[in-house]
This record gives structure tokens, sequence and C-alpha cells, in this order.
């Protein structure tokens, strides 16, 4: 019940206060994001490309409502992906953007704004020779994240989406994006969703992220099958060897700090696996999803609060 109620959570600036100063949800912090500068970050992408992996760095940032927040975001990618290409790490290490923290959600506008903001970032990618995938936000926002994806991939075809399988809508969805040389990062979703959009249920969540990752695999997608779930790992691997896939033509993504011996395993034997890696100083929302997932980490941040 714990999780309804953090992700509620994820969204009250009293709470976000709250757990910002505290010294004990720092530490928990540590654990899933790399640290709030640059540096920390390409410190990160090294260590993880040391280890066989390869990375998409997220500039943490989300909900954003000002024009110069979201040109800051902006910037603030295009250095990272400058910094990337001048330190030789490009080429294990892309990006992956919340199209709130460029801009989407300003009114009026924003839909240009947050296209015209990728396509900068998309650009500077290209030009250092990785890629960019856009995150996929709550129920609302699908729409208008896939049409501006659609824009992208006009010029930059190597543009990867994500699709949740909790959402009613995204068998459909995927069946649209499953095309040959599309890449497609699958994730089970980490909003709370209206029943009337999403399944309520993990057993549903499940079996339709199974039926999105045989879709994708059969009709020649690029998979990037992003789950902790080892009953999917192990069914994307089955599928890539019953549909003859090499380990060049699908990966596995796991988030940073979360099963990172599975991450080692996987590795270990012969396959592609991509460490999902948020730096920055706007941790909170990112950080309350993660909490939500998973009883065992509320109960340590709540340990931790009470031995403050
Ligand atoms: P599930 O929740 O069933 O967890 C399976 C097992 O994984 C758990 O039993 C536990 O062992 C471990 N685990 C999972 N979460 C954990 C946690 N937080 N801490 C510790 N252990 C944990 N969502 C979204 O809505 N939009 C997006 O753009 C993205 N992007 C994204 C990228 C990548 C690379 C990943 C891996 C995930 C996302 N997500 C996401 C998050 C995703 O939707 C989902 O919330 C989490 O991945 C948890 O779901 P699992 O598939 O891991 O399965």
């Amino acid at each position: 019940m714990l999780g309804p109620a953090l992700l509620a959570a994820s969204r009250s600036p009293r709470v976000r206060t709250l757990v910002s100063t505290s010294p004990v949800s720092r530490r928990l912090v540590d654990r899933f994001v790399a640290g709030e500068a640059p540096t920390d970050a390409l410190a990160a992408v090294r260590a993880l490309t040391e280890r066989g992996l390869s990375v998409t760095i997220d500039h943490l940032g989300e909900d954003t409502t000002e024009r110069s927040q979201a040109e800051a975001t902006r910037d603030a990618y295009t250095a990272l992906l400058a910094k990337l290409s001048a330190e030789g790490l490009a080429a294990g290490a892309e990006v992956s953007l919340k199209l709130s923290a460029l801009g989407q959600a300003l009114p009026h506008e924003g839909g240009r704004l947050a296209l015209d903001n990728a396509r900068a970032i998309c650009a500077a990618a290209d030009g250092a020779g990785t890629t960019v995938t856009l995150d996929m936000e709550d129920h609302t926002t699908v729409d208008s994240t896939l049409s501006i994806l659609a824009a992208l991939r006009g010029d930059f075809p190597w543009v990867g989406a994500v699709v949740q399988s909790a959402l009613f809508r995204t068998e459909a969805d995927v069946r649209d994006l499953a095309h040959p040389g599309s890449r497609v990062r699958l994730v089970k979703g980490a909003y709370r969703e209206p029943r009337t959009v999403a399944h309520a249920r993990k057993p549903e969540v499940d079996a339709a992220y199974r039926r999105c990752l045989a879709v994708l695999f059969a009709e020649g997608a690029y998979p990037m099958v992003a789950s902790h779930d080892q009953t999917m790992i192990d069914e994307a691997n089955r599928l890539a060897a019953q549909h003859g896939r090499s380990t060049d033509d699908y990966e596995l993504q796991m988030l940073y700090g979360i099963r990172t011996a599975e991450q080692d395993r996987q590795v270990a034997e012969g396959r592609r696996v991509r460490v999902y890696l948020p730096y920055g100083q706007d941790w909170y929302g990112y950080f309350m999803r993660r909490l939500a997932e998973r009883p065992a980490n509320v109960g340590f941040f709540l340990r931790g609060l009470v031995a403050r």
C-alpha cells in the first residue's frame, strides 16, 4: 500500500522538502543516482563501461514549467554529449530524455519547444556518434511524445521509443513501432495511472509485457528489454534464440544500482546490457518512483529516517 502513497508523494512539494533535507535519504539516493555533477556521471560511465556495460544517461529533471529551465536542460545535455565525445566515452553511452524536462507541458508552445530542444540534443548526439531515447512519462503525455518521436525520426531514425506495458494502448503502439531498425525500450511503467487507461494488477502488466516482447522480437524491431524481472529477462533471451537474433540484435537494460550482479552475469554470458544512469540535482521524482517499486527500499528508507 505504500507504493501508491509514495507515487503521490513524488508530486508533493512538502514531502520533497522533507526528503531533500534528510541526510539519511541522501545515502539512499546515492544508491540510485550517480551524483549531481556531469563529472560524477562521466566517472560512473567510465566505471560501468570498464565492467563491459553500456550506458544511457538521464540528466534528472521533469515537469518543467519555464522556458529558460527547459533550455538549461537542453544545454546540459549538449554539454554532456560534447564531454562524452571528448573523453572517448560516446561509443558506450547514449542519453535518455524526459520531454517534460524540455518544455512539453508549457501551455500553447510546449510540444514545439520540447521538439526543438530534443532536436538540438539529437544533433549533438549525432555529432558525438551516439543515440538518444525518449523516456515515456504518464499516460497524458503519450500522444505528444509519440508524435515528437515521429518528427525526430524524420531526421534521426535511430531515436529510441519507450513503451509501458501497464497501459492498455501499448500493444497497439508496439505494433506501430515494431518495424525493422526501430529501437524500442519496453518497460512495465512507473506511474500511478487510472484504471480507465491501465492494467490494475501486476499479473496483467506482466502478461502484457510478454505479449509486447513477442511482437518486438517477431517483427524485427531492435528490442531494448528494460526490466529487472528475471522472468522477463529469461523470456527475452529465449525469444532472441528462437528468432535467431545475435547479441547485437537486442539488449537488456536495467537501472543504475539495481540487480548489479545480474547485470554482470548477463555480460559474462556475452549479452549486451545497458544501465540507465541518472545524475543531477533534481533527483527527487526519480528517487520516489524507485522507492515505490519495492517495499524493501521503503523499509530501508523509513528505518533511516527513524534513526536520524
Ligand atoms: P518488477 O517491478 O516486477 O520488479 C522485478 C524485480 O526487480 C523485483 O522483484 C526486484 O527484485 C527488482 N526491482 C525492481 N525495481 C526495483 C527497485 N526500485 N529497487 C530494487 N529492486 C528492484 N518507466 C516509465 O514509466 N517510463 C520510462 O521511461 C522508464 N524508463 C526505464 C528505463 C530502464 C532502463 C528501466 C530498467 C526501467 C525504466 N522504467 C521506466 C521503470 C519501469 O517502468 C519499472 O517501473 C521498473 O523497471 C520496475 O519494473 P521491473 O520490470 O523491473 O519489474
